[in-house]
């Protein structure tokens, strides 16, 4: 069960593992990032990832320090060193460090760091039984920046809270429009009458790589796919709700707001996708 740091290509244990404190990511969440995970210890679609890390860097006006081609191979020589069963690897750039100030161009050089752990996926239970999630109106940093995965999830971490304290896994974003967008770090499906419904990518959601690959098995399963946000009373009234994410597959949303959706276990939908993603990644 190996932790492991690469700083700028260079391979080090977190208790060595440094980073200035003038770092504009820790100061101001000046960062952008991204989480892939091993499926039988090859990282599972790390391009896509990686390009998606590098239009998030443009988004913010960051040049990637070396090429995303560069950062796949010091990400895939740190999970052969960590030689975990699966790993978890978040890769992250920074602007930099640089004198204290917002002033972007104070930071000339930016910061690439990567972090390889063990994969701990959720409980066997969240997949049989399914979750609850809970609904917070919120305004996040991405929101002035779409499509783009900053480093600043404060506003997704409080919705977090407010979920947990309720007892449930998961928070729905809802945007200043009263729509369901989004999970903290996931994407969101329902099931509504014969179609699958999603919202689209210009409400302002992260393109999920999972959510890419849930679209195509869909359309495989000759399921109806409509792009559209929902209400929170809408959602509600959904047959089946799932959430996407790179970690957490595919995952049953059984509660929102402590109402039950559908039966209160996840739908037949859910389960048949999940187990062709499974399939999939197998593959
Ligand atoms: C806000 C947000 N939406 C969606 C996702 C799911 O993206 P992916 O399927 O690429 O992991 C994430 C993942 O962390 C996220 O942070």
């Amino acid at each position: 069960m190996t932790h492991l740091v690469v700083i700028d290509g260079v391979i080090q244990t977190p208790e060595h593992a440094v980073i200035s404190v003038y770092d504009r990511g820790f100061l101001y969440g000046d960062s952008v990032f991204e989480t892939v995970r091993t499926y039988s210890g090859k990282l599972y679609a790390l391009d896509q990832h990686l390009q998606r890390l590098e239009r998030s860097a443009q988004s913010i006006g960051v040049t990637l320090p070396v090429p995303w081609e560069q950062i796949g191979v010091e990400a895939k020589r740190a999970i052969v060193e960590a030689d975990n069963d699966e790993s978890y690897v978040r890769i992250m750039v920074t602007r930099g460090s640089g004198p204290l100030g917002l002033d972007t161009e104070l930071a000339t050089s930016p910061l690439r760091v990567i972090l390889v752990e063990p994969l701990r996926s959720p409980p066997e239970a969240h997949y049989l039984e399914g979750i609850g999630a809970i609904c917070v109106q919120t305004v996040r940093a991405s929101d002035a920046v779409h499509s783009a995965k900053l480093g600043n999830y404060l506003a997704s971490a409080l919705a977090l809270r407010d979920a947990k304290k309720a007892g449930a896994e998961e928070a729905l974003v809802v945007n200043r429009n009263g729509l369901v967008i989004e999970g903290t770090t996931s994407n969101v499906f329902m099931i509504k009458g014969e179609a699958l419904v999603t919202p689209p990518l210009h409400i302002g959601i992260l393109e999920g790589v999972t959510r890419g690959v849930v679209m195509d098995l869909a359309e495989r399963e000759g399921l109806r796919l409509v792009e559209e946000a929902l209400s929170v009373a809408d959602l509600k009234g959904c047959a089946e709700v799932f959430i996407t994410s790179s970690i957490r597959e595919i995952l049953a949303v059984v509660r929102v707001d402590g109402e039950a959706i559908g039966e209160g276990k996840p739908g037949l939908v859910t389960r048949r996708l999940l187990e062709a993603f499974r399939a999939h990644v197998r593959r």
